[in-house]
């Protein structure tokens, strides 16, 4: 049996982690670790129940309810698919605030921690993707990336994901959300998204110029460089 292993990355909204840790899971038949998507999950919990997302004891007390599962780059909350629900601007933006709290933090962080551990003692490569992977839930990963974007450049990605799904929204508004849930993802004190990704071990990728093949294909290398792969 091969040996599993972790690989983070990390980086700002919109920098296209999703797409590139999902394809590089899929190509390396490994485990794709979304841990945005617990936090979305409170979040359209707390919206479902109608408790308020900036009320921290309310949201604590919602965190028994939720029960995550995933299946390839699908996500389950309480057995229901939310996969494409939790991707709505309510839950990204309600994700970016619970996320603040450290009580939700450890008992996101617990249980992605304990998803990583089962399958990499299966032998499995997890390629875990958020703000913290690498810092925080898996610091023992053997290649951390920190991809990122310019914000103008995030924020065109995400007017086209938003007119994809017919929705009429205008640029400026995508760009401030995306600069807002920068400023909420740094500056927060628990395990914040890292601001001196270089001295911590990252590689750093800007794609703002680059295709996702181009940069799934700089990570390939790197692994291959590293002898991982
Ligand atoms: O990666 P994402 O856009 O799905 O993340 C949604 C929010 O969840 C993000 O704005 C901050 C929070 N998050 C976090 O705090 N730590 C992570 N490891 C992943 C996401």
């Amino acid at each position: 049996m091969r040996e599993g292993f972790a690989i983070a990355i990390d980086g700002p909204v919109a920098a296209g982690k999703g797409t590139l840790a999902s394809k590089l899971a899929e190509e390396l038949h490994g485990f794709y670790l979304y841990t945005g998507a617990m936090y979305r999950c409170l979040a359209l919990e707390c919206i479902n129940r109608g408790v308020a997302i900036d009320d921290e004891a309310a949201v604590e007390q919602v965190l028994p309810f939720v029960s995550i599962r995933f299946e390839g780059t699908k996500t389950f909350l309480n057995d229901v698919d939310v996969t494409e629900r939790i991707q709505a601007s309510d839950a990204a933006n309600g994700a970016s605030v619970v996320s603040v709290d450290p009580k939700v933090r450890e008992d996101a962080v617990r249980k992605q921690q304990a998803i990583a551990k089962k399958a990499i003692r299966k032998g499995e490569i997890v390629v875990a993707e958020g703000r913290d992977t690498g810092t925080r839930v898996l610091p023992d990963a053997k290649l951390k990336i920190y991809l990122t974007a310019t914000p103008e450049v995030r924020a065109k990605r995400r007017l086209a994901q938003f007119v994809n799904q017919g929705r009429q929204v205008d640029y400026e508004h995508v760009l401030a959300e995306v600069q807002e849930r920068d400023e909420r993802d740094k500056g927060r004190e628990t395990d914040p998204l890292p601001s001196n990704p270089e001295d911590l071990g990252y590689v750093i990728l800007d794609d703002s110029q680059m295709s996702e093949e181009e940069t799934l294909g700089v990570i390939k290398k790197e692994l291959q460089r590293r002898e991982l792969v």
